[in-house]
């Protein structure tokens, strides 16, 4: 898969490491940043990933920042975008198996990095099962049109 990935400064280091994993599992990883501890501004990493995961450059996006949580409400406001934060895996795959979210979000802050490598794993691997979710992500979907 193409994978864009994106974080903040508190999540530098572990970025290095996702990426690092995903690679060594044959993904491809563009990484948008940021690229050094230098303190900056999560909006800019969730919106860049957002933007590249929307226009279908990539296949789907990994964010990291603190919490995960502010820049997975920056990629959220980004049309066509359902990106989840998790803190574990279960929610990792059923976020995919019913929600077809093709952004993940976790905390540098909040999870290890081999509980990390288990929730990226679980959904990488977690396929949408359509049906009678399709019905509710398009009803999600359709908010961003009102
Ligand atoms: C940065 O200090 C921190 O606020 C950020 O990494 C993230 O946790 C925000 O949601």
């Amino acid at each position: 898969m193409n994978i864009a990935i994106g974080n903040d400064h508190v999540a530098y280091d572990m970025k290095l490491s996702i990426k690092e994993y995903l690679e060594n599992l044959g993904h491809t990883v563009r990484d948008y940043g940021t690229h050094d501890t230098n303190r900056t501004d999560y909006p800019i990493y969730g919106e860049a990933v957002a933007m590249a995961v929307a226009a279908k450059e990539v296949d789907c996006g990994i964010l990291i920042c603190g919490t995960g949580v502010g820049i997975s409400l920056a990629a959220n406001k980004v049309k066509g975008i359902r990106a989840v934060v998790c803190s574990e895996p279960y929610t990792a795959k059923l976020s995919k198996e019913h929600n077809n979210t093709n952004i993940l979000a976790f905390g540098a802050r909040v999870v290890g990095l081999d509980l990390a490598k288990m929730i990226v794993e679980q959904w990488l691997s977690a396929e949408f099962e359509g049906e009678r979710h399709a019905k509710r992500v398009d009803m999600i979907m359709d908010i961003e049109n009102k």
